[in-house]
């Protein structure tokens, strides 16, 4: 596993490697965070190929509401139609390809280029451009904005696909779609709501850093030592060498640290939220009035998922976060709190931690990205050229419902990204 000339030229000079020479089965090659020419490939490969996550159907619920957005770097609108249909559309004028719409949010009927003033229906179609005579004989139906060739929603998460075919979005998500079911189960309404906003952090690292870490779990006891101290935080015993917590790949890239085990040990409902029941009396008893009591209890035990959608959708308990490559050494994560329906007191609180962990001054993700960032400018030296993962390979296992598990600091989760990851690249 040596120095190779060969494969540090492809990573200093963008040309593609043989994917076979780079992803091994526990060992990946550096350069795939700093070859330019990977970087184009991922874009045309992954994320113009396969669901990438957009929006939740409640940011957009009113006719002609819309929401900027992206699928990798590129700008897209969420918007509501006349028929309360979602849609995705780019945000690139057909004219000379200025963005339609430059404010962040609202409710529109159309959209006007700043440019030259072509107009839009919120859902695409052109209704006209200024001076009309100088575009007597043209075909106007082929001047519309772009639309999103596949839409998809699963619970209100809506998903877009940039080809028109491939496997549907409930294949895509697999066995990866129970989280999204248990994260609706924690709403007395069952429903998840994402109407707080985003913070954008920007991270001068390649995405696959950022995807890699959010279920790395031998990480949490190292990189967020400081916060688990000062916040007096049982989060690090999920984390430790006697965690009985799991790590596991759904296949298709999705990954999670399935903290269940822990909590149903404990036995104490809201204990995944780092409270009691007794503290959010209002929450519980809409919860038992909607469930009942046995059920109530049992979901306000396993708590709210830790669970990586590839290859953007990050669930973490309290909060959700969409990667956006923008470049091959730069990103950006786009954070929100949860926000459970028909639970406002348990949402307060969301928010709360939320700003604590993942706000301008949390505590949590600044830890991340210092890692992120210092990983990305490792990998631009050599010696070793190669990235090890190999943690726990000696004692995976595959579990009831056929899935690769390991223990909760082992990277059986990086590795099963990594081996999707090489599929979709190999698929020319
Ligand atoms: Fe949009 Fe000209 S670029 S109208
Ligand atoms: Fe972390």
């Amino acid at each position: 596993m040596g120095n190779d000339a060969a494969l540090s030229r492809s990573g200093q000079g963008g040309s593609l490697p043989n994917w076979g020479d780079v992803i091994r089965p526990d060992h990946i090659h550096g350069s795939l965070y700093t070859n330019p020419a990977v970087f184009e490939a991922e874009l045309e490969r992954i994320w113009r190929r396969t669901w990438v996550y957009v929006g939740h159907e409640s940011e957009v619920p009113k006719p002609f509401d819309y929401v900027m957005k992206s699928i990798g770097p590129e700008p897209i609108i969420m918007t509501r139609g006349r028929d309360g249909q979602v849609h995705l559309v780019h945000n690139r004028c057909p004219h000379r390809g200025k963005h339609v719409c430059v404010v962040e949010k609202g409710n529109a009927r159309s959209f006007t280029c700043p440019y030259h003033g072509w107009s839009f229906d919120n859902d695409g179609p052109i209704r006209g451009m200024p001076f009309p005579s100088g575009y007597d004989g043209v075909d106007r139906d082929l001047l519309g904005l772009g639309k999103v060739a596949r839409v998809a929603s699963y619970k209100g998460f809506v998903f877009g696909s940039l080809a028109a075919e491939g496997p549907t979005l409930e294949e895509h998500l697999g066995g990866a779609k129970y989280a999204l079911d248990a994260l609706c189960n924690l709403s007395p309404e069952g429903e998840v709501e994402i109407t707080s906003g985003f913070l954008k952090h920007k991270v001068r690292a390649n995405w696959k850093f950022l995807v890699e870490n959010e279920t790395d779990g031998y990480h949490p006891a190292f990189t967020h030592a400081s916060i688990f101290e000062v916040a007096g935080s049982r989060i690090a015993e999920l984390y430790g060498s006697d965690s009985l917590c799991v790590a596991r790949d759904f296949g298709n890239g999705h990954t999670e640290m399935d903290l269940r085990p822990e909590f149903r040990k404990r036995d104490e409902p809201m204990s995944w939220f780092g409270t009691s029941a007794e503290k959010l009396p209002d929450y519980v008893a809409r919860m038992n009035a909607a469930y009942g009591e046995k059920k109530a209890r049992e979901i306000m035990i396993d708590g709210s998922p830790h669970i990586m959608i590839f290859p953007n959708l990050f669930i973490a308990e309290i909060q959700m976060f969409v990667i956006q490559p923008i470049s091959v050494d730069l990103s950006v994560q786009h954070v929100t709190p949860l926000q459970f329906k028909g639970a406002p007191d348990l949402n307060r609180r969301l928010r709360q931690q939320t700003m604590g962990s993942v706000g301008p001054a949390g505590f949590l993700l600044a830890d991340d990205a210092v890692m992120y960032e210092g990983t990305q400018r490792g990998v631009h030296f050599t010696n070793p050229e190669w990235l090890y993962l190999g943690r726990g390979r000696h004692r995976e296992r595959i579990d009831a419902d056929g899935y690769r598990i390991g223990e909760i600091t082992d990277e059986v989760t990086t590795r099963g990204i990594w081996s999707h990851y090489r599929s979709l690249m190999e698929a020319a």
